[in-house]
């Protein structure tokens, strides 16, 4: 079939690429002539595993192409997936729709009559509709759940797929679309526009909610002196509530979760069902960055003034570049505000950090930022920074001190190399036994 796929953001050109690998003719579009041409020449603007070699393999064969012209994706496509982003407004906590209701617009003028325009972004329920009554083409809904480090994987194999659809037509060609995908066995939920627009946000706000759950249970660990590790994995043998999510720590960020809930709260106080509990789950989430601060200022007797800190970490999680609301950056940002001297390693966001926080210092290497450092944060669990041997980075540093904003390091480990450790939601060493 002959798609396009319009917003080329690391949702739209890991859609388009997996498109192209179902064996679908993909047209990508977007308004950034830089970036279509980087695309163009087989090259991704962001880290995203596997992905580069898809695009790279489909370029190179012709299915995949890349346009800044919606005239061209009109007279082209048969189905148009529309992908563009939904940041949060800057005057409230809504979604900002203005991608997506020009994405719409353009497809209303320029796609042929029979076509089938497919809206993938997260939006506020009731969009679907809304765009349905001012489209002559049809419209679909068919949200993404694709994570970021693993977007081709979710794509190709997804855990479900929903279509959102107002008749037999649509969800048939939706099929047609998705074939290969439905013949492994991936479940198919079909369901109203509401529904579908829902199943997105409502994923998102229970993943939110398990996480500041468990962040909360951390707090309470915190005062009563229990172990959120321990508690967490005895927690997840229950199959009902399960082991993943729970990883207590710094807490969640990036591009969807913490904008997507927010939104959400927002959507459902307009329609008069409010999910107060979505505001609480956002403020144990903001706690857990404040938490990471204090431990800093109490390990260095008071306050952080003039102390060399490194920062292990600037991604919002790991095997990601993107630093959109990193909870590493957040407390980098807040320790330099209160006279730290901030020293900033990641291994693939240093570029997007560097952009965003210009006034931080940044390490080429892990071991430069430890070199002569003060106090060490661990802030996002990249695998390397779990395999630092801590007597190695003992002798780097000038004194042993780090907290684990996300409870990977092993306690004891650093704790015998001469290191004053602290966690999240785990007693001191000190206080340890009381
Ligand atoms: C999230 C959802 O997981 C996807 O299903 C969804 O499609 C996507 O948003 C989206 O809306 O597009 P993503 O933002 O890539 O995906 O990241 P996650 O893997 O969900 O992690 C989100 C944040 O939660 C990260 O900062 C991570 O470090 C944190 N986290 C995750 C925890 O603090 N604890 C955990 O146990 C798990």
């Amino acid at each position: 079939m002959r798609l396009t796929v319009i917003g080329t953001g690391y949702l739209g050109a890991t859609h388009a690429a997996c498109m192209a690998e179902l064996g679908h003719e993909v047209l990508g579009v977007d308004v950034d002539p830089e970036k279509i041409a980087a695309l163009s020449a087989g090259k991704v603007p962001f880290h995203e595993p596997g992905l580069p070699e898809l695009i790279a393999k489909h370029t190179a064969s012709g299915r995949l192409r890349f346009t800044t012209s919606y005239a061209e994706a009109g007279a082209f496509g048969e189905v148009h997936f529309v992908c563009v982003g939904t940041p949060q407004r800057r005057d409230s906590d809504a979604a900002d729709l203005t991608y997506v209701d020009a994405a719409f617009a353009a497809l209303a003028a320029h796609a042929a009559p029979d076509a089938l325009l497919v809206g993938k972004s997260t939006v506020p329920v009731g969009t679907a509709g809304r765009l349905a009554r001012t489209c002559d083409p049809e419209v679909a809904w068919n949200p993404e759940f694709l994570r970021e480090g693993f977007a081709v994987e979710d794509t190709l194999r997804p855990d479900r797929l929903v279509f959102g659809v107002e008749s037999a037509r649509a969800e048939t060609i939706l099929r047609a679309v998705y074939a290969p995908v439905l013949a492994a066995g991936t479940p198919l939920v079909t369901a109203d526009f509401p529904t579908a627009e829902l199943v997105k946000t409502a994923a998102n706000a229970f993943l939110a909610t398990k996480i500041s759950f468990i962040n909360a249970m951390a707090e309470v660990c915190e005062a009563a002196g229990g172990d959120v590790r321990t508690l967490a994995e005895a927690l997840g043998h229950d199959d009902r509530i399960g082991p993943k999510f729970l990883s207590a720590g710094v807490g969640f960020g990036g591009g969807c979760l913490p904008k997507d809930i927010r939104a959400f709260a927002h959507r459902a106080d307009e329609l008069g069902t409010p999910l107060s509990f979505l505001r609480e789950v956002d403020a144990i989430n903001m706690r857990r960055r404040d938490r990471v601060a204090q431990l800093a200022r109490e390990l260095c007797g008071g306050d952080v003034l003039g102390v060399r800190v490194a920062v292990l970490g600037a991604a919002f999680k790991p095997g990601s570049d993107d630093i959109r609301d990193s909870p590493a950056l957040a407390v980098a940002a807040r320790l330099r505000l209160e006279g730290a001297d901030v020293t900033v390693h990641d291994p693939e966001a240093m570029d997007n950090a560097r952009k965003a926080f210009p006034l931080l210092g940044y390490a080429l290497t892990a071991e430069d930022a430890l070199r002569g450092a003060g106090l060490v944060l661990h802030l996002t669990e990249w695998p390397q920074f779990r395999a630092i041997d801590p007597e190695r980075a003992a002798m780097l540093v000038a004194r042993p001190r780090i907290v684990d904003g996300r409870g990977v390091l092993d306690a004891d480990r650093w704790t015998a190399a001469g290191w004053r450790f602290r966690a999240l939601g785990r007693p001191a060493p000190e206080e340890e036994g009381q």
